[in-house]
């Protein structure tokens, strides 16, 4: 299978990459731009962006499995990429709802973070999402050490609120989110599978503590 030196990952694939992953940004704005966002333009937009968060979270996620095959080593380099997007997508989605349904009001947010648990867990997941951001470069990951792996472990705890937030909201027309409940379910059992092989190749010396992390 044709797997690209990291110079054709760097130099084609990142910046096609971030092409696509900018298209949705900008066919939002088109369609702003054109009034083409169709009845209730503010619920298009919450949709669009939330959507495009939840996916980009769990392709992040899939990369943490799909990069143990070894002709997919490469997808590796995507993966802090499609985090930060996530990330972003999930920003903009809150401040749509921020600006456009509780009118720039902090006191309407926290009131509705406090009322309405769909709200409060996805806020919960946003606020997860941040400080991931803040510390994926490189250098802030030499200077956390392992504290590092441990905060960016929360990424899964992001994802499973994420995906409670979609059920809560859709309810009854649960299809869609059982998609993405399926697929996140996938990713933890291929992750656990990873570790216990990895554990089991390499046994713990005696007198170690047992990390219960995921
Ligand atoms: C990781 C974080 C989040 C993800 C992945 C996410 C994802 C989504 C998705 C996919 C939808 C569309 C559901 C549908 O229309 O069927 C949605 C709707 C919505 N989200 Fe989020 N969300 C996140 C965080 C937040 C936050 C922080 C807020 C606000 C505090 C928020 C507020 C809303 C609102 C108001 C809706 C529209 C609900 C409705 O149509 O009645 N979300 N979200």
């Amino acid at each position: 299978m044709w797997t690209p030196k990291s110079q054709t990952v760097k130099k084609r694939i990142k910046p096609l990459a971030h092409l696509l992953l900018l298209a949705p940004l900008a066919m939002l704005i088109v369609n702003a731009l054109t009034n083409a966002l169709g009845a209730n333009p503010i619920e298009n937009m919450t949709h669009t962006t939330g959507e495009w968060g939840l996916r980009l979270l769990l392709l992040t996620l899939c990369i943490g499995a799909l990069c143990k095959i070894r002709s997919l080593k490469w997808t590796m380099h995507l993966r802090r990429m499609l985090g930060l997007y996530s990330a972003f997508y999930v920003l903009l989605h809150f401040l749509i709802y921020f600006v456009f349904d509780q009118s720039l009001s902090l006191k309407y947010v926290l009131e509705d973070i406090t009322d309405r648990p769909y709200i409060t867990v996805g806020f919960a997941a946003l606020v997860i999402l941040i400080p991931l951001s803040l510390t994926s470069p490189l250098a802030m990951r030499r200077l956390m050490g392992k504290h590092w792996n441990t905060l960016h472990r929360s990424v899964y705890l992001a994802g499973l609120l994420a995906i409670i937030h979609l059920m809560w909201i859709q309810k009854a027309d649960f299809g869609e989110a059982w998609i993405y409940g399926g697929l996140f379910a996938l990713i933890l059992i291929s992750r656990l599978r990873n570790k216990s092989t990895r554990s089991k190749r390499r046994p713990t010396p005696p007198g170690t503590p047992h990390r219960a992390h995921i």
